[in-house]
């Protein structure tokens, strides 16, 4: 495929426009096209660039897979600027489409240098020493990385692939916190108790109460952490989710996506306190030495090296992108798709059989009841939270939709599409700043009238009016008749046009087993004991969330166990001196 769908006239025009707006500036570059390729969040990206008289005068995009609409408006901005620059220093990636930015700005490196006949290696590594080696940046690795480095710790930060932030630059929900100074401010009851029960509830009581504990105790407090100036994030805005009982996730003003905000200031605050942090530095190994993790071995483009640590922190994720991996432990879950990134593996686990570590829950694996069909994409739950419903094809409701996402997604999965349709209409859209991502990826089906938008979709258009005049009664009585829905996610009737759809379908999101870790975030081995100096936090450890983890909970355990994973470390490398 030569030009892909992005260039549209549009952006060809653009391109030309950039191509002639770059006369001034001097290259020494071989003449001739030259292709490169980086990964992006489906697949390789791959791009040709060509030189002219040594300078770059033209760069295509031959194939990708990154299909949102805030990905190709990306892609036309990065291409713009690079024929501009003639390089790709000074391109920031942009924001909401980090993955596919680093994918593209990795491609036209490697293209740049065959016509430099130069080695694409930027940097070489050779075998080093550190307080404390992190494996993986994603949320729970920055978290760590950020706190261990603000208290003086050398640390290294090793992430194999060529972003930072994991599955939590998808991440667009919040942080669950109860008591917290943001819920007093807008009024919101609400408690530790109740808190945990919901959390012990949704995870139908398979979960860790000493993990549950610390995760609940400690919420309040991370949020005022994230807001402190170390990390600056805005936490302000508080909503109600599945399996709440009252509102408790905590997100930027207007409900905008969490991971997008809070993914680069977690980077920014891990480097600003000084933390070496190495993308496409993928660890392969945790050497031992008398038994006892003593550093890891680390393979990138250069070659191979050892971190020698006093301490190691696991923070690789969980195992959502591996299909084998996910059929292996569960196994109704083939043919599943994923929202996870590319790079959610499950790589620690071999790693840590030789320390003996337990594995705890692998079987509880997690799908998101609302995912756009056949892309990944998720849905925030947010989104019912603010008052949307779900609907069938047949027009009719057929769950409480802010249930929990085990009990939406069976639901779904009972309907004769196996998918539904999430319908809201134009308030709704605007109390929640997220929806506006979605609009931009070209996700909504809208239309003036709910019969406008029924016959796009196909769906029955006297039922769904029928539905909707129900669910705005229920609204108005702050009841739900029919699947008693709680009445704080059904502030907004569903009457104010433009009209929405989405039709979504489950898909696997979060992988709930893990590395057994105790409320230290110390990994636990399979005699009960902890692992000297081996730490993990984030979706790799097992444990807190037992069969169901609420929306919400997810940063919160990335946020609180990073923290206590990085004071542990640093309390065990300042004891083993
Ligand atoms: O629906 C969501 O926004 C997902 C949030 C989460 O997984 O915590």
């Amino acid at each position: 495929m030569k030009y892909t769908k992005f260039f549209s006239a549009f952006s060809v025009l653009l391109i030309s426009f950039a191509v002639c707006s770059c006369g001034s500036k001097t290259y020494s570059l071989k003449d001739g096209t030259f292709s490169g390729e980086g990964e992006g969040r489906n697949g390789t990206v791959e791009v040709s660039v060509t030189i002219t008289g040594g300078k770059v005068t033209n760069a295509e995009i031959l194939n990708e897979k990154e299909t949102d609409g805030i990905a190709d408006n990306a892609k036309i901005q990065i291409i713009n600027q690079f024929i501009e620059e003639g390089n790709t220093k000074n391109i920031d990636v942009v924001s909401g489409a980090t993955i596919t930015s680093n994918a593209l700005l990795d491609a036209l490196d490697a293209a740049l240098a065959k016509s430099k006949n130069e080695n694409p290696i930027e940097t070489s590594y050779s075998d080093t020493e550190c307080d404390i080696a992190i494996i993986g940046a994603g949320g729970a690795g920055l978290t760590a990385a950020t706190e261990a480095a603000s208290k003086g710790a050398k640390v290294i930060v090793l992430e194999k692939m060529n972003f930072v932030g994991g599955n939590s630059n998808f991440s667009t929900g919040g942080i669950n916190a109860a008591y917290t100074k943001e819920q007093e401010r807008l009024g919101i009851k609400d408690s530790k108790e109740v808190f945990f029960n919901d959390t012990m509830k949704g995870g139908k009581f398979l979960n860790d109460p000493d993990l549950v504990h610390k995760l609940v105790d400690e919420s309040a407090g991370i949020i005022e952490w994230l807001q402190s100036p170390l990390i600056g994030a805005d936490l302000s805005d508080v909503g109600m989710f599945g399996g709440a009982t009252n509102k408790r996730i905590h997100r930027p003003k207007g409900g905008s996506a969490i991971g997008a905000h809070l993914v680069p200031l977690l980077h920014k605050a891990a480097l600003a306190q000084g933390a070496d942090i190495r993308l496409k530095n993928k660890v392969i190994d945790i050497i031992e030495e008398n038994g006892n993790p003593c550093g890891v071995r680390v393979s990138y483009a250069g070659g191979e090296y050892t971190v020698r640590a006093k301490a190691i922190i696991i923070a690789t994720g969980g195992f959502g992108a591996n299909p084998n991996l996910v059929v292996f432990y569960q196994a109704a879950l083939e043919g599943f798709g994923t929202t996870n990134q590319r790079g959610a593996t499950g790589d620690a686990f071999p790693m840590v059989e030789k320390f003996n570590a337990e594995l705890v829950q692998m079987e509880q694996i997690q799908t998101h009841p609302t995912v756009v069909k056949g892309t990944g994409i998720m849905i925030t739950e947010a989104i019912r939270g603010n008052g949307a419903i779900l609907v069938n094809k047949a027009g009719r409701r057929f769950v409480n939709e802010i249930e929990t996402r085990d009990i939406v997604s069976a639901a779904i999965l009972k309907c004769p599409e196996k998918s539904a349709f999430i319908i809201f209409d134009q308030k709704i859209r605007e109390s929640l700043k997220a929806v506006e991502d979605y609009a931009k990826q070209g996700l909504l089906t809208e239309g003036n009238t709910l019969r406008e938008v029924a016959e796009k979709t196909q769906i029955d258009a006297v039922a769904l009016e029928y539905t909707i005049q129900e669910y705005n009664r229920f609204v108005e009585q702050k009841k739900d008749g029919d699947f008693g829905r709680n009445p704080s996610s059904m502030e907004r009737p569903i009457s104010q046009g433009p009209f929405y759809a989405i039709e979504v379908e489950p898909a696997v999101h979060h992988t709930m087993g893990g590395l057994k870790i105790n409320t230290k975030a110390e990994v636990i081995n399979k005699s009960g004991q902890s692992i000297p100096g081996l730490f993990a936090a984030g979706e790799v450890t097992g444990g807190i969330h037992g069969a169901n983890r609420l929306g919400g909970n997810a940063v919160a355990d990335y946020c609180i166990f990073g923290k206590i994973a990085a004071d542990s470390a640093i309390e065990y490398v300042k004891s083993a001196q």
